[in-house]
């Protein structure tokens, strides 16, 4: 028996949870559930983090938590449970597999175009540290972190699954055309990794082109490596081409701790009427037994899902509406009556169980901390972002008195586009600028250099944040503003 935490969550996340446990218990599916408190509810209780000190001990102890939806408590400051549930335990890898599902009718499986993608989302970085600042009254800013460990244990996790599934394709999604800092390192990254991989072919599409891509053409498309927010964006539309967020699994993955999970929410909605569909869950629940290496279990709890639905059995949120629709208890009890069936298409083979290697442990080094290459690094200059409501030419004139014998003005930008020493009058301004500065003639400069002109500086501008212009090697570590 293997012990895992179990939390059942909120709103429909009880109903959809029982039913999954139900069909596990029917198919003696070796596992042991330790049910822990995690939720709106916990959050009400006074536990700001959505969760008891016992929840945490327990999961961080058994590793593997099976979770329902969790409500999000409305409210500045509160933040979702099941984000910082992720990022707590450093789920780094967030894996969602869409496939076709006969029974579940698509605009794709009425024209017999078999889909099954697997997106993985990086699931910590990017904006999604919420580290946003409002520069001045007018002004949002928000810092966008992609950086190389965290890009790097994703895209070596995205390899080495599609290697296991035997993946026909790899592709990457970046807009490393527009951000190339943020997405051309995580690219760089990606074909880094790909090198190690000869077996696959490893491609990239810009994620504007990959949307148009997944919706025409989604058969081409086999394994899919995303950044955070545009991951979050991507698999949501993907699991629109199977059938809508009912048929949505996620697993979270990480180095010590696991989380399944199904992608809906709480369903509010529908709450406690016993009519939620359970299939997401159960989806996310296979994944599970897979990772805990019960391959057996979950291929006989698959078929016995995939003949039901193939029979046209369906929970009233899809299927054929001439067919009356079952509730969920009675939906799980119709797939623990299909138990031992085979279903006609993409039925599963009974691969026998896999030993469970799961051995957990705090790394003494941390590898996120070592960074390839310090000692070649030096301070180029600095960028001001200013609040002021002048014109562009007052505020180069002003600037120009502070730069001293150290520093020259390079240009000035307005939301990343250049409006000093060019510019249009077209150009629509707020009340915020890009001052920057480099080294004259190569000057090495250090961070006293730096403060000093932020001092004098801080004479005439409000300076809102600023950031140090570095190069790295003999790359430039910033990026130009449109026009410069
Ligand atoms: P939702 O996914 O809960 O509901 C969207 C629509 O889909 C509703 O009409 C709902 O009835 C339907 N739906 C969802 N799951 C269903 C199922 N299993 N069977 C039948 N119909 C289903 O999204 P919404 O309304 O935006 O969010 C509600 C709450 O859930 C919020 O508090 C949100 O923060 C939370 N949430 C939690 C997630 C998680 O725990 N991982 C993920 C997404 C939202």
């Amino acid at each position: 028996m293997t012990k895992i935490a179990v939390a059942k969550g909120d709103g429909i996340g009880p109903e959809i949870m029982d039913a999954v446990l139900k069909i596990f218990d029917a198919a003696k599916v070796p596992l042991e559930y330790e049910f822990v408190d995690m939720g709106k509810w916990v959050f009400d209780k006074g536990y700001s983090n959505g969760m008891t000190p016992d929840a945490q001990r327990s999961i961080e102890t058994l590793g593997i938590l099976f979770k329902g939806p969790m409500e999000t408590p409305k409210g500045k400051g509160v933040k979702s449970v099941n984000v910082t549930a992720r990022k707590t335990w450093n789920t780094y890898a967030n894996k969602r597999t869409f496939q076709t599902l006969h029974g579940v009718d698509t605009v794709f499986s009425k024209a017999g175009i078999p889909i099954d993608i697997t997106v993985v989302r990086e699931n910590i970085e990017d904006t999604y540290g919420g580290v946003e600042h409002m520069l001045t009254h007018d002004v949002a800013l928000s810092r966008r972190f992609i950086t190389r460990p965290g890009s790097l244990q994703l895209i070596k996790y995205a390899f080495e699954m599609a290697k296991k599934k035997q993946a026909k394709r790899i592709t990457c999604g970046h807009k490393a055309n527009i951000m190339k800092i943020t997405d051309g390192l995580f690219l760089e990254v990606f074909y880094e990794v790909a090198k190690d991989y000869p077996e696959l072919k490893a491609d990239d599409v810009i994620v504007d082109d990959l949307c148009m891509k997944l919706v025409t053409r989604p058969d081409l498309f086999d394994t899919v490596v995303l950044t955070n927010l545009q991951g979050d964006i991507v698999s949501d539309l993907c699991a629109g081409l199977v059938g809508g967020l009912g048929f949505a699994p996620s697993a979270n993955i990480g180095d010590h701790i696991c989380i399944f999970e199904a992608v809906h929410g709480t369903a509010p909605d529908i709450a406690g009427k016993n009519i939620a569909n359970p299939t997401a869950l159960l989806l996310s629940g296979f994944g599970m037994l897979r990772h805990l290496g019960m391959m057996e279990s979950a291929a006989i709890i698959e078929n016995a899902l995939l003949y039901t639905l193939e029979q046209g059995i369906h929970t009233g949120d899809f299927g054929n509406k001439s067919i009356p629709s079952l509730n969920t208890t009675e939906f799980a009890e119709a797939i623990i009556g299909n138990f031992g069936k085979v279903p006609e298409q993409g039925a599963k083979p009974l691969l026998k169980d896999l030993p469970t290697t799961q051995t957990y442990f705090k790394l003494e080094k941390n590898p996120m901390m070592e960074s390839a290459d310090v000692a070649n690094e030096k301070i180029v200059g600095v960028d001001f972002f200013i609040e002021s409501n002048e014109q562009p030419i007052t505020i180069a004139n002003k600037c120009m008195r502070h730069a001293g014998v150290k520093f020259k003005l390079i240009n000035i930008s307005n939301r990343g586009t250049q409006v000093w020493p060019t510019g249009s009058v077209y150009t629509n301004l707020v009340n915020q600028y890009n001052v920057r500065f480099e080294s004259i003639d190569d000057f090495p400069l250090n961070q006293q250099d730096v403060l000093g002109l932020y001092v004098s500086m801080s004479g005439n501008f409000k300076i809102c944040s600023s950031e140090l212009l570095l190069m790295l090697g003999d790359k430039k570590a910033y990026s130009l503003a449109q026009g410069q």
